[in-house]
């Protein structure tokens, strides 16, 4: 269904943000520098430039696929990493997110699979398409490179103050799929691997979200609420709410108050790229929110 004019603003007025904090955010990210700068540098400009993080910068090295971003003293700097930046912005809750693969690795061909897996499948879709298909162009084309895509991440629908919304696009041909509408803002997001294809959780979160608005009775977990709730139900970072706060992150998770995103990681350790960017579909193709 097709957002009003107004609220399709927001999200090219988002995605331009995003597309320029990408391409200075990228210039940062170099073997010795730190992690945390580059996230705090990207997430600053965002603001700077009237919008605000829809979810902290996720900065994922080599095998790891997505949820990794900087804790508050981080001191982790970059090596010989094949680095993947997926910034989001959001104006008034509309977002616009997208993913791009900074190889100081030395893999050009892993990073080429992504990024043509990402514009083959942009030159594929339109209304009437099928998300089962888009899977399947994103899964040829990683293939032609050689590698595989990894089949248990998917790109996603976005609504209003909710990243991950209906449909899943997959990045592999499936045995059923939806049918994409006229006006659908979708992000589609291939990853490519060397390893087995397919990712686990690995433990270790520095990202959560709200999940219940249930009364919490500790009154430094109730402090930390009240600011966790600006977020709304967008993923924010433990860093972002400042320093010795693990006491009470632990009584809001135990309670089930919030839920952590634990860092994921490709299962046999192989090496992942990824290319991501929203779009809009229309009736005879689609418009790339965050080109
Ligand atoms: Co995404």
């Amino acid at each position: 269904m097709r957002e009003t004019e107004e609220v399709i603003e927001k999200y090219r007025k988002a995605g331009k943000i995003l597309s320029e904090v990408r391409a200075e955010a990228v210039k940062k990210v170099v073997e010795g520098a730190s992690l945390l700068s580059v996230a705090d540098f990207a997430e600053n400009l965002i603001r700077e430039k009237g919008g605000e993080p829809a979810f902290p910068v996720n900065i994922s090295r080599n095998d790891e696929a997505a949820h990794s971003t900087p804790s508050f003293n981080d001191t982790a700097v970059f090596g010989k990493d094949m680095v993947k930046l997926d910034i989001g912005v959001h104006i008034d809750g509309y977002i616009a997110d997208t993913a791009v693969t900074v190889d100081l690795s030395d893999n050009p061909e892993l990073v080429k699979a992504a990024e043509k897996a990402l514009a083959d499948a942009i030159e594929f879709i339109h209304a009437g398409v099928n998300t089962s298909d888009i899977g399947g162009v994103i899964e040829d084309a990683i293939a032609s490179f050689g590698y595989k895509p990894i089949i248990n991440l998917t790109g996603h629908g976005l609504e209003r103050y909710i990243q991950h919304a209906p449909p899943a696009i997959p990045n592999k041909r499936m045995p059923h799929g939806i049918v994409l509408e006229d006006g659908d803002i979708i992000a589609i997001e291939p990853f490519a691997t060397n390893g087995a294809g397919r990712i686990h959780d690995a433990g270790n979160a520095e990202i959560y979200h709200l999940i219940s608005d249930k009364p919490v009775r500790h009154p430094s977990a109730r402090t930390l609420l009240q600011k966790i709730e600006n977020y709304k139900t967008l993923p924010f970072a433990k860093r972002w709410l400042g320093d010795h706060i693990d006491f009470a992150m632990v009584q809001l998770v135990k309670a089930r108050i919030i839920q952590p995103y634990p860092i994921l990681k490709e299962v046999k350790g192989g090496l992942i790229s990824q290319a991501e960017h929203t779009i809009m579909v229309m009736q005879d193709g689609c418009e790339v929110i965050t080109k």
